[in-house]
């Protein structure tokens, strides 16, 4: 495996940071060396200076879509933290729907790697309406930035031992069985679900109208705390008055950098009356 220099290793880390939030402390060197070697070996790159003069110059943007899908981490599960989606399913839709006038509830996965997360709640949301679906406009934007997970998401095809978490009639209402121990969600589940290539640090969010629900978990723990506060802004700006924000449960918001007002452990909502 090719060695990083701390000089090369800066320079790779703040263009990632730049372009992409993800903060690369001195500590990932090992990491970034070993998920990126494989790349280098292809492209029979000699040292990691001349990749970086590649993904520069690269005008093609291949070079980066490969950088990108090496170094986010795309860890997810079905109905990961559920009690997220017990909150979505018991306060969050019931409040929504019985305020709504114009019957669409828009939420979004930002960052919603290969599709498990906004998938959870296509399913919830089909299950909640029931009957009453039809009248309703509930479709999930689901955001990343990495080409890989957001090729498996629009697939939605899962091994059986990735959908064992779900319940047994989730398996059997919104599955098809494949060959091989795979499964695929129906077409009714797979539409709910809008996959976008999105960049959370772009300048511009270029989305018509405001969310009610905005889940960005397990995302901005790559960030550093400024960057994950405008973002939050951000967030809170493209939200509707009474709409909720869902982080990890690891992560937290400092109240007194946010406008947003705690409700639970990684649940926020921005007030009705701003
Ligand atoms: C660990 S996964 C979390 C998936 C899901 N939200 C969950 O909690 O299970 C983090 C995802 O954030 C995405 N990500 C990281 N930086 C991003 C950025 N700047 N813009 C958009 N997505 C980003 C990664 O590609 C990755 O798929």
């Amino acid at each position: 495996m090719l060695n990083i220099s701390d000089k090369e290793f800066k320079q790779l880390a703040d263009f990632i940071k730049a372009n992409y939030g993800i903060y690369l402390k001195d500590e990932k060197q090992t990491l970034l060396t070993g998920r990126l070697s494989n790349v280098l070996e292809e492209k029979n790159f000699t040292s990691f200076a001349d990749y970086f003069n590649y993904i520069v110059a690269d005008k093609t943007g291949d070079a980066v879509v490969t950088l990108i899908d090496k170094i986010t981490t795309n860890h997810t599960f079905f109905m990961r933290e559920v009690d997220h989606f017990n909150f979505y399913r018991d306060k969050v839709l019931p409040q929504l729907a019985s305020h709504s006038k114009t019957k669409d509830l828009r939420t979004w996965s930002a960052g919603c790697s290969s599709g498990e997360e906004p998938y959870t709640l296509a399913m919830i949301i089909d299950e909640f309406f029931g009957m009453d679906k039809k009248w309703w406009d509930t479709k999930i934007l689901a955001t990343d930035i990495s080409t890989k997970v957001l090729d498996i998401a629009l697939k939605g095809v899962y091994t059986s031992e990735r959908i064992a978490t779900i319940p047994a009639n989730w398996k059997l209402n919104y599955f098809e069985k494949l060959e091989k121990e795979k499964s695929v969600l129906i077409s009714k589940i797979r539409n709910e679900v809008i996959y976008r290539k999105f960049n959370l640090m772009d300048k511009t969010f270029p989305f018509k109208k405001k969310f009610h629900v905005i889940f960005c978990r397990n995302v901005m723990i790559y960030f550093d705390n400024q960057t994950k506060m405008d973002l939050v802004k951000k967030f809170y700006d493209l939200m509707e008055p009474g709409g909720y924000l869902f982080i990890g449960h690891s992560e937290s918001l400092n109240r007194n950098e946010t406008e947003y007002k705690y409700i639970l452990p990684s649940i926020y909502r921005k007030e009705l009356q701003v």
